[in-house]
């Protein structure tokens, strides 16, 4: 067995990316949860290697700020002036001066490099012991992009760049791809003598090929398999392009697992998300950062999650989701909005038009409909009436409510936080609860209700609502309610009956 090799991997990220007229430096665009660069390291992580450089200068402080979050491992070099990919892989070497054994360069902008196709490259550089390697594609079109020129028996003479190529040449569709494996003392002693004689004037590092061969080291192709892999992105319509590409790897490799995805073209999952066997994504879907979906959970249509959990069995249904944890059979939606730190336990409801932040929902416990739960925690098994909201904000800081277990909460309800229901107590509907409910309780906290008789006969006489009055009067009493009319409005509290249903009116 060979000793490992070292390996140091240099990634240029320097450019500007000017077509992508943007603020943002190229490399920092997104693409299905992680950045165009983001991407490039990962492919390259595989690799183990003893060191990774990125050269960084258009946007730099943007593009260190990025690697210190993604990649806190990775050394940050700066090229203050971009001479070209021979000057930036210079700058990177300098900045390792006791590199040995491999470096394998990577564009920063080729976000579909799958981490086998590097690892392949890098395998049959040192295997075959070679100068330098470059990986290389046959591509529909070359437009724009170096070319491999092979001699009559096929081995590599060297790389050119279009705007430098013979019309013969630039037939060519076998293009450099833009990410390579050289032995370093090689690299370093080409480099070296690298030139600027080109059309841009800039120190190409692909010249590097050409004085290697013409020295009589050994040069070598090694050509992928897909030449999707090796696509760049130099403006927008490209990075659209590249994004569908991606969504289309991404879910074919979802549904070899076992995972249903109803309508592919309209369902993105970031390569940070985790789907599990047999769960349905359904169409307009998107699942984004550290989002799971475990196994047989449905979700969608029209729902996006982002670094949210959902337990098997569950159900989100065209529903927005962050940072929340779903349990396992949970209901979700539809119209469901929950924001970080929504806990809902296994079978809990999430109905519909329902707002969650920092809430802890218990097993089996539901919020059915048009309710915001904030900075809250309810028990098992309890039911939240409709139209509630959990008053947690007092203008200045938030304050947490608590709902027991078993409880029965009436319909428009306010719990003005800090507040708490104990176990199995209740609430009537409309209350406005402020102060603590025993466990056990009814707690009814709103205005009385008062009748006054005969208002609309007297103050809207002549209305089609005066009219179906009086006949429902006569109706009912034969005309003797009648007589009623005219009596004083009921100055205080009429008597309150027995509950009417569930929830309702009660005094004790
Ligand atoms: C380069 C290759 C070309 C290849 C193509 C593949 C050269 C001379 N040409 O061309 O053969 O087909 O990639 O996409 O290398 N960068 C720096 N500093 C610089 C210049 C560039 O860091 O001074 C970075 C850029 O940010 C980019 C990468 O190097 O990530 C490639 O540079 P770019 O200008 O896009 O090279 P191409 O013209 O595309
Ligand atoms: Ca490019």
């Amino acid at each position: 067995m060979s000793q490992p090799h070292l390996r140091t991997v240099v990634v240029l990220a320097a450019g500007e990316g000017k077509r992508m007229k943007s603020a943002l430096p190229k490399v920092l665009h997104p693409l299905l949860g992680r950045t165009l660069l983001g991407h490039v390291l990962a492919a390259a992580a595989p690799l183990a290697a003893d060191r990774t450089v990125v050269v960084v200068g258009h946007g730099a402080d943007q593009v260190r700020a990025h690697l210190a979050e993604i990649a806190p491992e990775a050394t940050p070099v700066l090229q203050a002036q971009q001479l070209g990919t021979g000057h930036a892989v210079r700058i990177a070497l300098d900045a390792a001066p006791d590199a040995t054994g491999t470096v394998v360069v990577i564009n920063g902008d080729v976000p579909l490099l799958r981490p086998e196709t590097v690892t392949a490259l890098v395998k049959a550089h040192e295997g075959a012991g070679t100068a330098a390697t470059v990986l290389a594609a046959e591509v529909p079109d070359p437009a724009g992009l170096g070319r491999i020129v092979r001699d009559a028996t096929g081995r590599l003479e060297q790389i050119v760049e279009e705007r430098d190529a013979t019309p013969e040449q630039r037939a060519l569709r076998e293009i450099n791809a833009g990410i390579y494996a050289f032995d370093v003392v090689r690299l370093r002693d080409a480099l070296g003598k690298i030139s600027t004689d080109n059309d841009q004037g800039e120190e190409y590092l692909t010249d590097v090929f050409g004085l290697l061969n013409d020295a009589g080291e050994p040069v070598a192709v090694h050509v992928a398999a897909d030449h999707v892999e090796t696509l760049g992105c130099n403006d927008r319509v490209e990075l659209a392009g590249l994004r569908r590409l991606l969504r289309d790897r991404v879910n074919e490799a979802w549904m070899r697992t076992g995972v249903s995805i109803l309508d592919p073209q309209t369902t993105w999952i970031d390569v940070t998300a985790t789907v599990e066997r047999d769960a349905m994504i359904d169409q307009n879907t998107q699942l984004q950062g550290a989002t799971v979906v475990g196994a047989g959970a449905v979700v969608g249509p029209d729902t996006t999650l982002i670094d949210t959990t959902v337990g098997a069995g569950a159900t989100v249904l065209r529903s927005h989701a962050v940072g929340a944890e779903v349990g396992p059979q949970a209901t979700v939606g539809p119209y469901a909005y929950l924001r970080p730190e929504s806990r809902l336990g296994r079978k809990a409801k999430v109905g519909t038009f329902v707002e969650t932040k920092k809430a802890t929902i218990g097993e089996g416990s539901k919020v059915p409909h048009l309710s915001y739960v904030g900075d809250a925690t309810i028990g098992e098994h309890s039911n939240i009436g409709a139209a509630t909201v959990f008053v947690n904000y007092d203008g200045v800081q938030k304050h947490h409510t608590t709902i027991g277990s078993h409880a029965r909460t009436g319909a428009d309800n306010m719990f003005v936080a800090p507040v708490e229901v104990g176990d199995g107590a209740y609430t009537a509907a409309g209350s406005v609860i402020i102060a603590d409910v025993p466990p056990g309780a009814m707690a009814v906290a709103r205005g009385q209700q008062r009748n006054v008789e005969g208002w609309v006969l007297r103050k809207r006489a002549g209305t089609p609502a005066a009219e179906a009055a009086q006949r429902a009067r006569e109706g009912a009493s034969g005309g003797a309610a009648a007589a009623r009319e005219g009596e004083p409005i009921h100055g205080g509290v009429e008597t309150v009956g027995e509950p009417s249903g569930a929830g309702d009116t009660a005094t004790e």
